[in-house]
């Protein structure tokens, strides 16, 4: 049986890209931001899965304003990255399983989560940044399965939903018959706001309060609706209903590995967070 070892939920700003493809590593205004993954990457060489299941959100690349799907379940064989338009250059495919995305969504369709599936998906920077973050040698690619939540036009799912689907994915991952490891990953968050009178708006109480409930007590913050994210964390801010998801395929107790929290990246506040399910 397939099951799932623990996740990573980590910030997707498109800068981060581009720092990436000029190496930035070292740069004075980079440097305490990528000095935060080598333990994450250490967890994910210790515990070795098989398997990405990635909660993010498209911005626009595969989906637009005209047709915006709730959920959205990639079953491709592989997941295409195409330029946005942020002068980012695009990196090669990432390999998909269509087979556990399919039990997926047949195990979702029968839990009355109904998700758009896409054999074909293209992935932006809300995908493309931390897998870049937290696997960039890709000698041995991982396999994906791209879960897209709308966060970009309203209505939004609200974050309970969220949890809950997360929770679905979990049934579904422990029922899949081939022994597989899993990490599920949230990206996006933690607050900001790119435009309007209040962009650049960060919150660092409210994120470190997230940072640290959705540890243990991430029902507390499943109780938030999307009005009240947007005024704490900014507009874009509500893109922490990805972490609330991979929260909710964890399960019950876990153990944080890891924890970052840097202000800014560009208008973002970046987290990282390390959760292992073997606790
Ligand atoms: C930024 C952050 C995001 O989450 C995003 O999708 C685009 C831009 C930013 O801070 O620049
Ligand atoms: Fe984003």
């Amino acid at each position: 049986m397939a099951r799932i070892i623990g996740g990573i939920a980590t910030s997707h700003v498109p800068a981060i890209g581009g720092a990436i493809a000029k190496k930035k590593f070292e740069d004075p205004y980079w440097k305490p931001f990528f000095d935060a993954y080598p333990p994450a990457r250490e967890w994910l060489a210790k515990t070795g899965p098989d398997v990405a299941v990635v909660f993010y959100n498209d911005h626009g690349l595969n989906f637009f304003l005209d047709k915006q799907p709730t959920f959205a379940v990639g079953a491709a064989p592989e997941y295409v990255n195409k330029d946005e338009g942020w002068g980012l250059p695009t990196i090669p495919p990432f390999p998909g399983i269509p087979e556990l995305s399919w039990h997926i969504i047949e195990t979702l369709v029968a839990d009355e989560f109904d998700p758009v599936s896409c054999q074909e998906m293209a992935v932006d920077h809300g995908f493309v940044v931390p897998m870049q973050l937290l696997w960039p040698g890709r000698e041995r690619p991982i396999r994906t399965v791209p879960i897209c939540i709308n966060t970009v036009q309203h209505p939004l799912p609200a974050p309970s939903r969220c949890y809950k689907l997360g929770q679905a994915i979990r049934k579904a991952i422990e029922t899949y018959e081939q022994d597989l490891d899993v990490v599920i990953l949230g990206t996006g968050g933690l607050s900001h706001q790119l435009d309007g009178e209040r962009a650049g708006f960060i919150n660092r109480k409210f994120d470190r309060m997230c940072m640290e409930k959705i540890v243990d007590d991430p029902e507390s913050l499943a109780r938030y609706s999307i009005h009240d994210l947007v005024l704490e964390a900014g507009a874009q801010g509500a893109e922490f209903i990805l972490w609330l998801a991979m929260r909710g395929a964890l399960g019950g107790h876990v153990k944080q590995v890891h924890a970052n929290y840097h202000v800014p990246i560009s208008n973002t506040a970046a987290g990282l967070l390390v959760l292992d399910s073997a606790a």
